[in-house]
Parts: structure tokens; sequence; C-alpha cells
């Protein structure tokens, strides 16, 4: 059988959605005797990069962790940075992406977020609304039990209005009213940091994706760890339940 083949992948076998939580910008940055803040600097310049090597392997969705709606509980200066660097990545980095080809969504609730968040959000989603080389989107202000909740509010207001009767919910119709409606679901989710567990993202959406963990933090993860994971993703047999 031929392979056609790019730095030992198997272009025949490319995840069409990888999923990632980059986890571990501050044990990065104190591990240098850094501040916090700056790992948060390198984490977000590092996804950038991740970013390019994704659209190199042509992978169709990326979805990454960005910030929780739990992170709330982190110190205020801490959050204050991370939104700042949201602000920043989009504004200096949104014409570049739309240029590429990528389309650009904020999955998460946009409640608690200030209008110059939100504003710079819908410029962005704006922009790149008809690009689909690469959708990413990007979790901020997520939590997997938000988006579920919101979804059964939504469902039962259609139900109370009639638009909808219970003999109408499926699977379908749930999927259709997440954040993620439209986009398949996850085929690898990538941890970083050491950490093995999934901190309320994409609880559904991850039903059947190969996980994959790596002691690397965040700002470290680069195309050659990236290669590793996707290596090791084309190794896995994916049996969703049969045989
Ligand atoms: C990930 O890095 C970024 C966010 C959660 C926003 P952390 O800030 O969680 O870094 P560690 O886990 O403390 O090292
Ligand atoms: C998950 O990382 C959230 C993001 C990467 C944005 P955390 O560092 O917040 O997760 P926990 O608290 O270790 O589970
Ligand atoms: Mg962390």
């Amino acid at each position: 059988m031929f392979f056609k083949r790019k730095s030992n992948i198997n272009l025949d076998n490319i995840p069409t959605h990888i999923a990632m939580i980059m986890d571990g910008n501050g044990r990065w940055a104190k591990k240098r005797g850094l501040s916090r803040s700056v790992g948060h600097r390198y984490g977000i310049e590092n996804l950038k990069t991740v970013v390019e090597l994704n659209l190199k392997f042509k992978i169709k969705f990326l979805t990454v962790y960005a910030f929780s709606i739990e992170n709330w509980k982190r110190p205020k200066d801490e959050i204050e940075t991370l939104f700042e660097l949201m602000k920043q990545f989009f504004d200096s980095y949104g014409q570049e992406l739309s240029d590429k080809g990528v389309r650009i969504k904020v999955i998460g609730t946009r409640e608690n977020l200030s209008n110059d968040i939100l504003e710079i959000i819908d410029k962005v989603e704006n922009m790149t609304k008809d690009n689909d080389d690469l959708t990413l989107l990007i979790a901020f202000n997520y939590g997997f039990s938000e988006e579920i909740l919101t979804c059964v509010k939504k469902i039962t207001h259609k139900c109370l209005n009639n638009e909808l009767t219970i003999s109408d919910i499926n699977n379908e119709l749930i999927e259709n009213n997440l954040y993620t409606s439209g986009v398949p679901n996850v085929d690898l989710l990538i941890r970083t940091s050491g950490e093995q567990r999934l901190s309320n993202f994409l609880l559904l959406q991850c039903s059947y994706a190969e996980l994959y963990f790596t002691e690397v933090y965040w700002p470290d993860f680069k195309e050659q760890e990236y290669l590793a994971a996707l290596n090791e993703y084309q190794k896995r047999q994916r049996r969703f339940g049969g045989l």
C-alpha cells in the first residue's frame, strides 16, 4: 500500500479534529525563575506556532482551551494578563490568520466578558467567517457543564414555545445546540504538562477521542512534540465499540 508521507506521518490518516489543553505555562515560567505572566506570553506565542503546524498538516478543526470558567478562581492580575494576551493575539494575528484561510470561532459563554473583548471577538469572527481551510475554535470562558446547561435551556425553551416536542429531542438536536454545532467530534485530544484529566473540556465531543498526554509544558510543545502526538495517534486502533 502506498503511503504519502511527511515526516513519517501518514497523510491519509490525519485527524479531522484535534483538541488541545494548553497547560503548564505557569510551571514552565517557574522552572526558569520567571513570573506566570511571562509563561502565559510564551504560551500564546506557542499557539501561533501550533496553528501553523495544523495548517501544514491540513487539519480541518483545531479547538484550544485558552480560559476555563474555573480559571476565574485565579488571582485578578493573572486573569487580566490572560485577557490582555487574548486580545493581543486577535489584534496582532487575526488578519494574518484570515489571510491564511483560518476561520476563528470563540466558544464558551459571553457572560462576564467585557465589551472590549466582545468587540474584538465579533470582529475576528466576522472577518474570518468565510474561510474554511482550518477552523480554529478558541475555548475562552468555556466549561462543558455550562455548555450542556445552555443547550438544555435552549431546547426546553423551544419545547415550551411549541417549536419542538419531546420526541424531537435526539442526539443530533443536542449536538446542534452545543457551541460546537457543525463541528465533528474530536479525534485526538492532547494535554500538555503531565496532567491527565479533562478539566471540563468538550466532554461529549471527546466521547471517542484518542487521548494523548505529554509531560512537556505548553510553551515547549513544538513541531517535534506535535509530530510525536500525530505518530502515536496513527498507531491507535479506533473501534468505536465495534470489532
Ligand atoms: C495553562 O497554564 C493556561 C491556563 C490555564 C489559562 P497554567 O496557567 O494552568 O499553568 P500551570 O498548570 O499552573 O503550570
Ligand atoms: C485547564 O487547565 C484550562 C486551560 C488550559 C485553559 P487548568 O490548569 O486550569 O486545569 P486544572 O485546574 O489543572 O485541572
Ligand atoms: Mg494548569
